[in-house]
C-alpha cells in the first residue's frame, strides 16, 4: 500500500451482508454468522440482508419480503443481538444506492471485467444477465463505505470484491484528494470455516444455489436430516490421516475434518490427533452429533423468531432507522467532496 501522510483514523467499523435469495446453510453459519456474532460484543457492528443484491438475480415479489424475515430469524437465532448490532434490510436505507452510482463513476469496466464471481454465474449466458449483476460488487462497495466499514466479516468467495471495494475507496481518495475520507476495508476470513465445501463433491463450495440439497445442510434442516445427510456424503475408504498435508487429493475429508474444527473451535491438527487411524464409519456419527448438537438449537430458536414476524418487523424497522442516521452524513459529504449544487 502507499503510504500516504494523511489517512482514514476515524473510528473501527464492522459491516457485512448477506443476501435474501434462499435458506442460509452450514457454509453461511460458519464464514460468516459466527464471526459476526463473536465481533459483537468488542465493535460496533452494522450486518445487511442485503435485498437489492438479491435481485440482480429474479426474485418473485410475492417471497421477497418473507425471505428477507427468514435472513433476520437466521442472523437473531444464530446470536446477532439487535441490543448490540444494527440488523437491516438494505433497501429501506437509500444511502446505498445513491453511493453505488457515485462509485459507477468511479469504477473502471477493466477492474469489473475481472471479478470471477460474475463469470461463474452468469457463465456463458452473460449477454442476457442483469446489468445488476455485473455492477453487484460496485453495491457491495457502497454498502460497507456508506458506513465507512473498516472491517469486514465474510467467507473466502468474497475476498476478489473486497479488494475491488478497497480499491474503490483508494481511488474516491485519490480522485477527489480527500487521503483520509474513506477507510480501505480489511476482509476478516477466518479459520477453517471460511470455505466449506458442497458434501457432494468436494470441490465445489456449499451453495444455495446447488440443485442437490444433499450437497449442503441448510440452517431449517431437522436432526434427523442433518444426520442423513452427514452419513450419506462423499468420503473415501480411508482412514483419518495424522497430518494435514496427508489430506491432499482427498477434498471431501479435507471439507469433513475442517467443518468439525469449526464447528468445535478446534484446529484442524486437533481434529485429525483425535480421530487419527479411524475410518468413516466412526467418523461421520460424531460430525453428525457434533452437527445437531451446534445447529439444533439455531433451528429451534429460528422457528420461534419466525413465529412472531411483528417482532423481527419491529427490529428491522429500529435498525434500518439507526442505520440511516450514520449512512447519511457520510453520503452527504460525498456529495459536497464530488462538488454538487446545493444551497
Ligand atoms: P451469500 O449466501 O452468497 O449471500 O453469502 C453470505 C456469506 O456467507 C458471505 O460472507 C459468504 O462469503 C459466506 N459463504 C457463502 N458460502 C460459503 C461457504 N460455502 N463457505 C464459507 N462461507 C460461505
Ligand atoms: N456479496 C456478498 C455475498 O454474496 C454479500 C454482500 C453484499 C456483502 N454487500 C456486502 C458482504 C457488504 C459484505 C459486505 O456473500
Amino acid at each position: 500500500m502507499s503510504h500516504t501522510a494523511v489517512e482514514y483514523s476515524g473510528p473501527e467499523r464492522v459491516f457485512s451482508g448477506v443476501q435474501p435469495s434462499g435458506d442460509l446453510h452450514l457454509g453461511n453459519y460458519l464464514g460468516a454468522l459466527k464471526n459476526w456474532v463473536e465481533l459483537q460484543d468488542a465493535h460496533d457492528c452494522v450486518y445487511c440482508i442485503v435485498d437489492l443484491h438479491a435481485v440482480t438475480v429474479w426474485q418473485d415479489p410475492k417471497k421477497l419480503a418473507d425471505q428477507t424475515r427468514n435472513i433476520a430469524a437466521a442472523f437473531l437465532a444464530s446470536g446477532v443481538d439487535p441490543a448490540k448490532s444494527i440488523i437491516y434490510p438494505q433497501s429501506r436505507v437509500k444511502a446505498h444506492t445513491e453511493l453505488a452510482w457515485y462509485f459507477n463513476c468511479v469504477a473502471r469496466v477493466g477492474w469489473l471485467n475481472r471479478m470471477t464471481q460474475f463469470k461463474d454465474k452468469a457463465g456463458k449466458n452473460s449477454e442476457k444477465m442483469s446489468v445488476g449483476l455485473y455492477d453487484y460488487p460496485v453495491l457491495q462497495a457502497a454498502d460497507i463505505l456508506a458506513f465507512k466499514g473498516t472491517h469486514v466479516p465474510v467467507g473466502e468467495d468474497q475476498k476478489q470484491h473486497l479488494e475491488l471495494s478497497r480499491d474503490i475507496a483508494a481511488k474516491f481518495n485519490n480522485d477527489f484528494d480527500v487521503p483520509a475520507f474513506f477507510p480501505l476495508p480489511e476482509p476478516l476470513i477466518q479459520g477453517p470455516g471460511a470455505r466449506i465445501m458442497s458434501l457432494r463433491d468436494g470441490s465445489n463450495k456449499m451453495s444455495k444455489s446447488d440443485p442437490s440439497d444433499n450437497s449442503r445442510i441448510n440452517l431449517t434442516d431437522s436432526a434427523d436430516v442433518i444426520a442423513k445427510k452427514i452419513r450419506k456424503a462423499k468420503s473415501d475408504a480411508g482412514v483419518i490421516p495424522e497430518s494435514i498435508e496427508e489430506m491432499d487429493g482427498r477434498p471431501e475429508v479435507a471439507n469433513l475434518v475442517g467443518i468439525y474444527a469449526a464447528l468445535s473451535g478446534q484446529s484442524q491438527q486437533d481434529v485429525l490427533s483425535e480421530y487419527v487411524g479411524q475410518g468413516f464409519g466412526v467418523f461421520k456419527p460424531a460430525l453428525a452429533d457434533l452437527t445437531v448438537a451446534k445447529m439444533g438449537p439455531i433451528t429451534e430458536l429460528m422457528k420461534r423468531y419466525l413465529a412472531a414476524p411483528d417482532e423481527i418487523d419491529r427490529i428491522l424497522a429500529a435498525g434500518a432507522d439507526a442505520a440511516d442516521q450514520i449512512a447519511t452524513p457520510i453520503v452527504d459529504d460525498v456529495r459536497d467532496i464530488m462538488g454538487f449544487w446545493k444551497v
